[in-house]
């Protein structure tokens, strides 16, 4: 027989990976966004999927959330208008996985792998991939490796970013993560980018791929968007699917960075699904899941396996939303303790219309010093400790108590102040080569003063 022509056989291949058994159960209850199931205890595990049917005959896609009183605990992905009890909940086909692939370039998708930017269906890899990946085995890694050129000055001298390595960007509201993450997008180098946007405003979802990514950045890009108002399951799909789609990247050899905005509101979504299991809440009513979830989505990005395979990585950043500028609060401190590194975006400095606004002393890259030249580590370190200076001596230089003359560290702090805060400051257009960073800041350092 004649093979069939491609579109056919990728449909026959689709037919053959149908389910063809099928189980039934019956709602018996249901809770804001959680039902109780009877019927499918014996097939349905944590984590596995489900449908609810509703009386009209439409489909509710579920997640199996946990048991109570012998019967399934579900949570759906959309409203649950029109489930009565009595109806249906049916499954043929537990795990949650999608097929993405390298055609996923250049897309705008949901959590489930449904392509919203209108730009017709998906061209889906081979395989299929669970959602739920377990990182490659510690010890089975490669280790981080040189250092990536992410045209953002601040970054390339003070906090420089590994190819594999995993940084945190943690700052209030309004103080400037997203569009530090649109710099990245557009200025560092990767193969590929993969975009979460998990649980932000929706009007900022088509500015951010609109202005701040714009068609060339895109063209590189998968984005997954899961806005504020997707109940928690989607939100929190969208950053497991964020890694899965760069896990597929790195697997094609590709250099991936991924880029998340933001894991706090993964850890909200986490919340309200936990509290609706029936789990205890704890610091600031996060339920154990969360802790539990957290390193499990964080470990996944980085250096790929060591097996002599693809050669591919993960580098990645995600946004930590602060809440009232407490940086030591519960989801903050568990993200700062699994990541190689994290960056302070300062209210203070955003206020005095400095962008990005980095705090340099509170900011941390665990990369450091190893993976800059002694030369360069020599100009760095010397302009974060004359940086350190002036913020010791700020409150004295303000009120006019400290005489010029008196200390020549000072001095020097005070000549180099302005001059950083210059070349500290980039617009979000604004790209700058890692020589040229260095060059330009190793000019800025007085070459009189303390020894360097
Ligand atoms: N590099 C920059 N250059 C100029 N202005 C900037 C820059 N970065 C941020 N801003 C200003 O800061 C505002 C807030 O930035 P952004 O939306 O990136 O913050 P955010 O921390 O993501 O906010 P949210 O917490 O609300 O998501 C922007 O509207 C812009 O006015
Ligand atoms: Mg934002």
């Amino acid at each position: 027989m004649r093979a069939p022509p491609a579109p056919l056989a990728t449909l026959a291949a689709e037919i053959e990976r149908m389910p063809t058994v099928s189980w039934r159960g019956e709602i018996r209850s249901a809770a804001g966004m959680t039902l109780e199931v009877d019927g499918l205890q014996r097939v349905l595990s944590v984590g596995d999927k489900c449908h609810a049917e509703t009386v009209r005959g439409g489909r509710v896609l579920c997640e199996t959330i946990g048991f109570r009183n012998g019967r399934s605990l579900l949570m759906a992905f959309d409203n649950i208008e029109g489930v009565a009890e009595g109806c249906a909940a049916t499954t043929n086909d537990t795990a949650f996985t999608l097929r993405p692939s390298i055609g996923w370039l250049g897309r705008v998708i949901d959590a489930l792998g449904q392509p919203i930017d209108g730009h017709g269906p998906l061209r889906n890899g081979e395989h299929a991939r669970s959602l739920r990946q377990p990182p490659p085995a510690a010890c089975a890694r490669r280790r981080v490796g040189e250092k990536l050129d992410t045209g953002i000055r601040v970054i390339d001298s003070f906090v420089p970013l590994c190819r594999g390595q995993r940084l945190g960007v943690f700052a209030g509201s309004g103080v400037g993560k997203s569009t530090l993450l649109s710099m990245f997008a557009r200025h560092a180098e990767a193969d590929a980018i993969v975009i979460g946007l998990v649980g932000e405003r929706g009007r900022e979802v088509r500015e951010f791929i609109q202005d701040d990514l714009g068609a060339e950045g895109l063209a590189r890009s998968v984005v997954i968007v899961a806005t504020s108002d997707e109940p928690p399951l989607m939100r929190r799909q969208a950053a497991l699917l964020c890694l899965t789609v760069a896990e597929e990247l790195r697997d094609q050899g590709l250099h991936v960075l991924c880029l998340m905005d933001s894991v706090t509101r993964f850890a909200m979504a986490q919340r309200e699904i936990g509290l609706a299991a029936g789990e205890p809440p704890t610091s600031k009513s996060y339920p154990p899941s969360v802790f539990a979830e957290l390193p499990r989505l964080l470990e996944r990005a980085g250096p790929g396996p060591d097996d002599g395979g693809s050669g591919g990585d993960i580098t990645a950043i995600f946004t930590v939303l602060v809440d009232g500028d407490d940086h030591d609060e519960p989801i903050a401190d568990a993200v700062r303790g699994i990541l190689d590194g994290h960056l302070v975006l300062d209210r203070r400095i955003a206020e005095q219309g400095r962008y990005p606004a980095v705090n340099l002393l509170r900011s941390v890259s665990r990369t450091l010093p190893g993976c800059h030249s002694p030369d360069e580590n020599r100009v760095v370190g010397r302009a974060r400790a004359l940086a350190a200076t002036y913020d010791n001596m700020r409150e004295m230089i303000r009120l006019g108590a400290y005489k010029r003359g008196t200390d020549p560290d000072t001095d020097a702090a005070m000549d180099l102040h302005p001059r950083l805060d210059a070349f500290l400051r980039q617009g979000k257009d604004d790209r700058t080569a890692t020589p040229d960073t260095f060059a330009q800041l190793a000019a800025l350092l007085p070459t009189t003063g303390a020894p360097t």
